[in-house]
């Protein structure tokens, strides 16, 4: 999604716009701009692609004199990615600024409106329009002015707001999509993202809904739509700005695969207590454990895969009936939420703004939201009721890899401690799994260092034009995360499958040599999934079969066999998943796809 940076200090503002718009560049965009204030006047400059070609066209800002000014990264909405829809959108003499990331909904009768009144608009942008309200509005008092517009525009917005005249002063203001604010000695910052100015500053201002800031070189001040003037307490950033550099890895998804071990460990052991589960986060007493009846799980994307397993391990560990949704659905469907539900959203970035829209419907029938969340202070971590950390760390790469493994041990966790207080699973069992849960991380940096073979075997298939995975239960979970990781970083077609439902329909693709990847990590259907693995084969498929040390009988079915460590079959996704992303981004890398950028794709998807 789009990407905003500001700055207004001592020092020169565009080299410090552009470095932290490359900081940003994971979120996804296809265009760059930025406007700076030279002392007499706002210079605009805009480019299609790549920030390495703003940064060219500007000499790394160097020919943008000024302490203030505003850029941004786009990622196309309204509009076609070109210079003239590019960021920052301004008034028709070019004195009024503004930078945006989310959607201005009713964009469309204001603009006529002000096409009455003879403006004209020269892009097809939404974010045109508050641009042109600004100068409408515009009394030469900036706050009361970006006070009457937000007033009358909907949708979802985070603006960075730059005025001519008042070359002193910067304005931000959020509704729907996520902005920080920061400090250092030399200046203030605006950001969608703490990467992009940590460099600078640690000390950061979460914005908060409907709230506007104004920045100054040496202070900022925070209100609310009524202009009332708001104390916020600063957050200061523990993590290392090395944590969102590449360290040497030829990627950043080759770089957080490999941080799974730690990112496991890291959600793991603070929440075991005396080999017992402890998730003081959860605000829920044993009795109140005792009485769900039910338990929604929302989400998008991989977190939602994470949620299918969740329901597996949940259901199977605690006995509780779970449903989970898609959140894009979850929110328009209606859903039934009765007496003693309880709803779980799960996501990493904290700011999707489906999963974001369902737990404010949820709230909004009075119940209660657990977040099980990677982004510390996003927007879901703030609204949820209670929120379960993943330890994962900053994620850049879009393609999530470390804070999905997170996701799933926060939800095993999750399992354990309900099944624990329903005593649905004896003590001995509850210690064996605890046992397991803690082998998780060696085991996965096992998987890891067996990458060479993953990468032979990768290569076979960067010509492939279908690759299918198959399972059952958790592993069709599996299976599910398997396929999204490869189609989405390598743009070859790929489906996940439950595997007895392929000869209902998909079956019919399988074509000579198509791959079929068959997870099977789960005993008691070992036998059934050998035989979808032997439809497949009988059609021409290439069989490769995912499954627990010792399985041999699999090697009958299947052409190629990746084996994992032992573990609880609860717990196999974690596990499992791992050769499946190597898979997938070894394919990826051989195509000479963008694999930390994916084409179309955004890190986190703030508009619905
Ligand atoms: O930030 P979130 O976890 O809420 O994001 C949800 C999905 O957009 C995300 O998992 C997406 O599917 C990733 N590209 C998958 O790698």
């Amino acid at each position: 999604m789009c990407g905003i940076v500001g700055y207004i200090g001592k020092r020169q503002a565009a080299p410090i716009i552009l470095d932290g718009l490359a900081k940003l560049e994971y979120r996804g965009y296809d265009s760059a701009g930025m406007a700076v204030f030279d002392g007499e006047k706002v210079n605009v400059k805009k480019a299609v692609g790549r920030l390495k070609v703003l940064e060219e066209l500007t000499h790394d800002g160097a020919t943008m004199p000024g302490t203030v000014g505003i850029g941004h990264t786009r990622w196309a909405t309204h509009g076609a990615p070109s210079d003239v829809n590019s960021h920052p959108h301004f008034n028709g003499d070019k004195t009024i600024m503004v930078v945006h990331n989310g959607i201005i909904e009713n964009y469309i009768p204001l603009r006529a409106k002000l096409q009455k009144k003879g403006y004209e608009f020269v892009s097809e942008t939404d974010t045109e329009v508050v641009a042109q309200m600004l100068d409408y509005y515009y009394d030469g008092n900036p706050m009361e002015t970006i006070l009457k517009v937000l007033h009358r525009i909907e949708g979802s917005y985070a603006l960075g707001i730059m005025f001519a005249d008042h070359p002193g002063e910067l304005f931000a203001a959020r509704k729907g999509s996520p902005l920080v604010v920061g400090q250092s000695e030399d200046g203030c910052f605006i950001a969608s993202d703490v990467p992009a100015i940590l460099k600078y500053t640690r000390t950061v201002y979460f914005v908060d809904e409907q709230e506007v800031v104004r920045l100054e070189p040496d202070h900022m001040h925070f209100y609310t739509l009524d202009e009332e003037e708001i104390e916020k307490q600063p957050t200061t950033i523990e993590w290392d700005a090395d944590a969102a550099e590449k360290a040497g890895y030829e990627h950043f998804m080759l770089k957080e695969m490999y941080e799974q071990p730690k990112t496991v460990t890291d959600t793991l052991l603070p929440r075991i207590k005396k080999d017992t589960i402890e998730i003081e986060e959860l605000g829920l007493s044993d009795e109140e454990i005792a009485r769900i009846r039910k338990i929604h799980i929302v989400a998008c994307g991989s977190a939602y895969h994470a949620g299918v397993t969740g329901k597996y391990v949940i259901e199977g560990l605690a006995r509780i009936p779970v449903e989970v949704d898609l959140a894009s659905e979850f929110r328009y469907r209606n859903p039934i939420l009765e007496e003693g539900a309880m709803v779980i959203v799960i996501s990493q970035s904290g700011e999707t703004a489906d999963t974001l829209a369902a737990l404010r419907e949820s709230k909004a029938r009075g119940f209660k939201v657990l977040g099980i969340v990677n982004v510390v202070g996003s927007s879901i971590a703030r609204e949820a009721d209670n929120v379960m950390y993943t330890w994962a760390g900053p994620e850049i790469a879009v393609a999530t890899t470390k804070a999905y493994s997170a996701q799933l041990i926060a939800l095993y966790l999750l399992a354990m401690k309900f099944a624990s207080v329903k005593k649905t699973i004896k003590e001995e069992e509850y210690k064996k799994l605890l046992r397991d849960l803690k082998r998780l991380p060696d085991q996965i940096e096992l998987l890891l260092n067996n990458k060479k073979n993953i990468q032979h075997f990768a290569n076979r298939y960067i010509g492939a034009r279908d690759i299918f995975f198959i399972g059952r239960g958790i592993d069709y979970a599996i299976s599910l995360e398997g396929s999204l990781k490869l189609k989405e970083i390598s743009y070859i077609h790929s489906e996940a499958y439950a595997a007895g439902e392929l000869k209902h329909g998909t079956i019919s693709l399988i074509e000579e040599g198509t791959l079929v990847a068959a997870v099977s990590t789960q005993p008691e259907l070992y036998q059934k999934t050998i035989s979808n693995m032997v439809e497949v084969k009988a059609r021409g498929a290439f069989v490769l079969a995912v499954t627990n040390e010792g399985n041999k009988e699999i090697e009958k079915a299947a052409d190629y066999v990746i084996y994992i460590p032992e573990t609880n079959p609860y717990f196999a996704n974690s596990l499992a998943i791992i050769p499946l992303q190597l898979f997938g981004y070894y394919v990826a890398v051989g195509r000479g796809c963008d694999v930390d950028k994916p084409r179309n794709l955004a890190k986190s998807v703030t508009v619905e």
